[in-house]
């Protein structure tokens, strides 16, 4: 592993000198052609390969509808040109939410979605042209043990784990979920579903990442009954949940799951990890899950790893600056990059024709549209996936299809801001590239997280 260092190459060729030096496998070319492709995604083509990846805001109205932030940022996405959105964690049950102001669609609220995606394709088809369409693809989620609905943690856990229970205020004669609870909340699943479709998305993922509850179940090796132990019993709710929503929803609803191939966490307690190292993944697992979810009929899907909440931020998104409490990492960024990318290309490789998005870019700045399109090019993704870089540079798919890139100016920064105002219970979003709006939502956050805590 090499030293930690910044982000700090001003063109093309530095940055490729040091993946040299280093040797991790990341490609870079000139030609970005293969970013402007459309793509087939089950019964739709996205108009182009580049996707904005589910990033929270944290900033729903208390109903869970979407709030002014949320109808501006996604405007802003889908002004922005690329060719798939996929919408935020959604909950599927109130007691499911992350954070007060979590997304959570019911049968109450589905009109304000429904008129959040019309604005947006209309965002999109006013700048992009009317052949443009979007494919809208929704998050839909249970938060399990980093559920806080209200306003102080209420955790929902499918298995105990000294190293995440503290945390959370968890003790080891607390409950966990039952078995009734999981089968009752796969009914929540299928009808958040339905009422996405109603709205007018193209699909939804059954997100099974981040080690909210899905991606804590497929870990859940210490649980009895028949949602832990064998990975058939863990990879149940989510395969059958799947299922579910399909028989719902019919052949043309696109049905999505982006999981955690590698939670970077202690076995028995992690998913896809090595059993004496958990900071190595281990993917006969993962591969096996792979083969089983492309059974299940899914059009598509994305990897992700880590634990936003824990030790390793880094397996997520790699960054400069880490948000408050975070220790550097032991390697270099690139090095985190490169794992990101071959997860990735081992899912895409194992998912053959499905589509899988890729993800971990936004720390090579205005190089990621190299990168990216290099990872296209020798079929490694087959859409390139931008989290933080939409924050800051919404129109990045834009520049990229109508000026041949990406103005360096305007670039992610990756200084951990946005994920800073979640931990402090705020409102997120591009502190710096965005500053007129999030600079004050920022000072906000911090002042009411320093009140609460005297
Ligand atoms: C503020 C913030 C919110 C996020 N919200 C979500 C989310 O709702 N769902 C999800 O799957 N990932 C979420 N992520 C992870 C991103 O989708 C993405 O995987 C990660 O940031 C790495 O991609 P990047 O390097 O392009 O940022 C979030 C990340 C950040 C920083
Ligand atoms: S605050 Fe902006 S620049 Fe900093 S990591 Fe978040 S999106 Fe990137």
């Amino acid at each position: 592993m090499a030293d930690f260092e910044k982000f700090n190459f001003s063109s093309y060729e530095e940055l490729k000198r040091k993946i040299d030096e280093l040797g991790v496998n990341i490609k870079l070319t000139h030609d970005l052609s293969p970013l402007l492709k459309p793509v087939k995604i089950g019964g739709k083509t996205a108009p182009n390969s580049m996707a904005i990846l589910p990033m929270e805001g944290c900033d729903g109205n208390p109903d869970g509808s979407p709030s002014e932030l949320v109808h501006r940022r996604y405007n802003r996405f889908a002004s922005g040109g690329a060719g798939l959105i996929w919408y935020e964690a959604c909950a599927v049950v109130p007691e499911g939410k992350a954070n007060p102001l979590q997304l959570h669609i019911n049968r109450d609220n589905v009109g304000n979605f429904a008129t959040l995606l019309k604005e947006n394709r209309k965002s999109a088809m006013d700048r992009c042209g009317k052949d443009h369409k979007t494919v809208c693809i929704l998050q839909l989620t249970h938060s399990g043990r980093y559920s806080r609905p209200v306003r102080d943690p209420a955790p929902k856990v499918p298995q105990h784990d000294p190293f995440l229970d503290p945390p959370v205020g968890l003790k080891l004669e607390d409950p966990v979920v039952t078995d009734e609870y999981l089968d009752a909340l796969q009914e929540r699943y299928v009808e958040a579903a339905v009422l996405a479709q109603e709205a007018g998305f193209d699909g939804v993922d059954i997100k099974a990442c981040h080690r909210y509850l899905v991606s804590e179940l497929l870990a859940s090796h210490t649980r009895e009954g028949k949602y832990g132990g064998s990975l058939e019993n863990r990879a149940r709710f989510l395969l059958e949940t799947i299922e579910k929503v399909r028989k719902a929803t019919g052949r043309d609803f696109i049905i999505a799951t982006r999981f955690n191939v590698f939670d970077a966490h202690p076995y028995p307690y992690g998913f896809g990890v090595d059993k004496e190292d958990c900071l190595k993944p281990d993917l006969t697992e993962p591969m096996a899950l792979t083969d089983m979810i492309v059974k299940t009929g899914v059009d598509l899907m994305s990897n992700s790893s880590g634990n936003p909440y824990f030790r390793y931020p880094y397996f997520t998104r790699p960054f400069d600056t880490p948000s408050a409490g975070v220790d550097l990492p032991s390697e270099h960024p690139l090095e985190s990059v490169a794992r990101i990318f071959s997860l990735s290309r081992k899912i895409q490789t194992a998912a053959g024709k499905i589509p899988v998005i890729g993800n971990g870019y936004s720390w090579l700045r205005q190089f990621l549209a190299n990168a990216g399109a290099a990872n296209l090019a020798d079929g490694s993704v087959k859409l390139v996936g931008m989290g933080r870089e939409a924050f800051a540079y919404p129109d990045a798919p834009y520049d990229i299809l109508t000026k041949g890139g990406m103005d360096p100016s305007k670039t992610c920064i990756t200084c951990s801001k946005c994920t800073q105002i979640m931990r402090w219970g705020g409102r997120t979003g591009c502190v710096i590239r965005d500053s007129k709006t999030y600079v004050p939502l920022y000072n906000e956050a911090r002042r009411k997280f320093e009140t609460g805590k005297k």
